[in-house]
């Protein structure tokens, strides 16, 4: 079965201050790392950026394409430059540098083991409140991450028909595909704030 990724690097990093993933992180770019693990999991890795940056060399990607407005669009932008014989095809955060070669794996096994698209998950550690209302039960959540894997045709199915989400999965679940969900990583965290990247400098050396 062949295998395409699409990191997704087109986003202004509001919260961050910037974008984030052209940040130094152990001595090359955060964005760099996941380009590394795409290219080694995968036949083929689109990387999605933002339109100023679409003609700057990027040796590590087979093929860079503009981003859009939303995470969705870019996704979008991305999946229209997956060759259309790929069978499955992976999501990726740029933000996310520190997803294991054995995280992608995972996703993609599920997926060819029938689901039509796997999801990283990991349990919710702290005490979860409701803004207004009382404290929840942890144990009925969990928080998604990505790499996350897919049938290709039920992506693009995703896309076409439910256009907007803060990841694929839902979008996948809202027309009804089976949504797995695999052991995530707690090392996978999301860049988000200037303090999530000095915490994973201070883990992997800056
Ligand atoms: N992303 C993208 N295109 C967009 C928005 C986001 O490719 N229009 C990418 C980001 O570059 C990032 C990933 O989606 O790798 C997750 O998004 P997020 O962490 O929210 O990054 P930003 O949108 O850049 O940050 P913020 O929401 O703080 O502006
Ligand atoms: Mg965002």
């Amino acid at each position: 079965m062949s295998v395409w990724s699409i990191v997704v690097a087109a986003g202004s990093g509001d919260r961050f201050g910037g974008p984030k993933q052209y940040e130094s992180l152990g001595g090359q770019r955060v964005l760099d790392w996941s380009l590394q693990a795409a290219a080694e999991c995968s036949d083929g890795v689109v990387l999605v950026v933002h339109p100023e940056r679409a003609a700057d060399p990027e040796p590590a990607a087979t093929v860079v394409v503009a981003g859009g407005d939303t995470r969705s669009g870019s996704v979008r932008a991305g999946l229209d430059a997956v060759p259309a014989d790929a069978e499955v095809v992976l999501v990726h955060d740029a933000a996310r540098p520190r997803a294991s070669r054995h995280l992608w794996a995972r996703v993609i096994e599920a997926v060819h083991t029938g689901a039509d698209a796997a999801v990283p998950a990991v349990p919710v550690v702290d005490t979860l409140r409701e803004i207004g209302g009382g404290t929840v039960d942890r144990d009925r959540f969990v928080t998604v991450q990505t790499p996350q894997a897919f049938r290709s045709s039920a992506l693009r199915r995703a896309h076409a028909e439910a256009p907007e989400g803060t990841d694929d999965a839902s979008l996948v679940e809202a027309v009804g595909g089976l949504v797995l969900l695999v052991d995530g990583e707690p090392a996978n965290r999301k860049i988000t704030t200037p303090q999530d990247l000095a915490a994973m400098r201070g883990m992997c050396g800056s």
